[in-house]
């Protein structure tokens, strides 16, 4: 059966804010655009942030602050010229998606809210009282689809089509009936978010398998500072469901088991709003130094008893929603229960500060962009601030989909065929019908649970080069799996396997950038090696997938800028 190619001049992969925003800039300038998600575009994984979206708005903030917060906060790994971009253009972004019926929460004099957030100098997060995400997701996909975007919903991407350093397209199945299709490009922008699920505990939707980066390796292409992966401080005890930041915001302290305060003693200045890194390794400190909660001592508390049911109700309904069902806790009465949670993966596709993205240090791949969690342009460097990453994702969509109407004139269209399909045809048919002895959800557990153990808030080298043995096991069980069901229909057995595969490579790209990271800069903790190290590791990491599942370690040197280097203490 020969595969049915569509064509179009703009492919996007994922329908979350980086996604959407692209497909409405690029649609609105007279492309032929659509967009393929394996969701319903209102499940993407943006609809889930809480808290907030920064911008420089009030007398009292500048954008000269908030680029200095973003550049201390990546623990000055960020590169400072696309950091100087993002934060210039905040205020305009927050205006461009107001103006396409995005509904903020207001202050008394009628402007837009602003809260404060951890590693910020002024209250900078805009928000939706904490339903942030949701409300800017609907308002811009609402506008692509209106605009004339055509969304493809529930289409699996599973390759690209690379040839001779340009991108021709992807092949997708249509989750429906498994059917293979070609999606024929000029240019072809990867929107498809992060990779967090790697671990056990962690916030993010079923869906962030961080496919797209494995896709992307398996090309011989670098992923990005892949080791550095954000533990958000307060996820619910035990699900690691995301309490947003906005609870620190609007006032939470953090307990341990003897009521005492602990933030004063690592961050006797900022305390509860320090920087995500650094509040989740006292939160992890605490429990590990006996002091956590509960029987098994396994959590702190956040208590917010002291804002009362008004504020609570007004400003952060959906968390208390969430503390009821998942803990059975009300915060009105009660502090709740919770220990960090994987979050947010700063690492990616490397891409340069218009989304083109990197087929090494010095050299591109032609028609091929990046915008968003999955992409690193880098932003976050080693440690993301809070509310940066809506931003983010807004922001780099919208300009880089402006960047594909400029660049496409020049880019050549190159003609697929069905036979480009064939390595993701056999290998979905080779899953498919694997009758092997490991079950995939058991493997994944094991990989799950040992990344949290062994790559987690705190690392070691003999932690790290264990759970690099782990993966090469499960690697090699990967190859003799049992799929129960065989057949075409909506067959998520499959869809778990394939994505299970992307989870084996991309978690190796995390600790192989770890193990050879010998320094702690942000998100990564190494207790031998307690300092950041300027001078060996101020550089990014490149890392390449060999065939054999083994990974290459190349490094790229950081833009720096007006912001200097200095201890970063909060
Ligand atoms: O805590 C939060 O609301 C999450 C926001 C973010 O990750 O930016």
């Amino acid at each position: 059966m020969n595969t049915p190619i569509y064509k179009y001049d703009v492919v996007i992969v994922g329908a979350g804010l980086a996604g959407c925003s692209a497909a409405k800039e690029a649609s609105d300038a007279g492309l032929d655009v659509c967009v393929l998600t394996k969701l319903h575009p209102l499940r993407s994984h943006s609809g889930a942030a809480q808290g907030g979206i920064n911008a420089a708005l009030s007398s009292d903030d500048s954008i000269e602050l908030h680029e200095f917060d973003t550049v201390k906060g990546s623990d000055y790994l960020g590169d400072q010229d696309a950091i100087k971009l993002m934060c210039e253009n905040a205020p305009q972004t927050i205006r461009w998606v107001e103006r396409m019926g995005a509904v903020f929460s207001r202050n008394e004099k009628g402007e837009i809210d602003q809260r404060p957030f951890g590693g910020q100098s002024s209250p900078r997060a805009c928000y939706a009282k904490d339903r942030t995400g949701l409300t800017l997701l609907q308002t811009v996909y609402e506008q692509a689809h209106r605009g004339g975007v055509q969304f493809f919903d529930e289409y699996y991407v599973a390759d690209i089509i690379v040839s001779d350093d340009k991108i021709n397209g992807v092949v997708a199945f249509d989750l429906v009936d498994t059917k293979p299709y070609i999606f024929q490009a000029k240019a072809v922008m990867f929107a498809t978010g992060g990779y967090g699920r790697a671990f056990k505990v962690n916030s993010n939707a079923h869906a962030n398998t961080g496919d797209a980066l494995s896709i992307v390796a398996r090309h011989s292409l670098p992923l990005e500072d892949m080791e550095f992966v954000q533990f958000h401080p307060t996820g619910i005890a035990g699900s690691g469901v995301l309490i947003s930041e906005a609870a620190r915001g609007e006032g939470g302290i953090l307990l341990n088991n003897k009521g005492e305060k602990f933030m004063k003693k690592y961050a006797p200045n900022k305390l509860e709003l320090a920087s995500r890194d650094v509040v989740s390794r006292a939160i992890t400190q605490e429990i590990l130094d006996g002091r956590g909660c509960g029987a098994n001592k396994d959590h702190v508390k956040i208590d917010l008893t002291h804002l009362g049911a008004d504020i609570i109700n007004k400003k952060l309904p959906e968390l208390r929603d969430l503390a009821i069902t998942f803990l059975g806790q009300d915060m009105i009465d009660e502090p709740i229960s919770i220990a960090a949670t994987a979050h947010y993966s700063m690492g990616g596709i490397p891409v340069d500060i218009d989304g083109h993205v990197r087929k090494n240090s010095n050299d591109f791949i032609e028609g091929f962009y990046a915008a968003g969690e999955c992409a690193c342009v880098s932003i976050h460097g080693a440690n993301r601030l809070g509310a940066n990453s809506v931003l983010e994702a807004l922001f780099f969509g919208k300009h880089v989909g402006l960047q594909i109407v400029k660049d496409i004139k020049d880019i050549k269209t190159v003609d697929v065929s069905f036979d480009d399909a064939k390595v993701a045809i056999d290998e979905f048919d080779n899953i498919r019908t694997s009758s092997g002895k490991y079950k995939v959800p058991d493997l994944r557990d094991e990989l799950q649970q040992s990344m949290t153990d062994n790559a987690g808030v705190f690392r070691t080298e003999k932690s790290l080069l264990k759970q690099q043995e782990i993966i090469k096991n499960i690697r090699t069980k990967f190859k003799d799996i049992a799929i129960d069901d065989n057949s075409t229909t909506y067959n998520t057995d499959l869809q778990e396997a394939v994505e299970f595969g992307h989870m084996i490579d991309y978690s190796a790209f995390i600790v192989v950038g770890a193990i050879y990271r010998k320094e702690s800069r942000g998100a990564h903790f190494r207790d031998e090696y307690p300092q950041r190290d300027d001078e060996k590791f101020l550089k990014h990491t490149l890392g390449y997938l060999n065939k054999n599942g083994d990974i290459r370690i190349e490094y790229m040197n950081v833009v720096l800028g007006k912001h200097k280097l200095a201890p970063r203490t909060y």
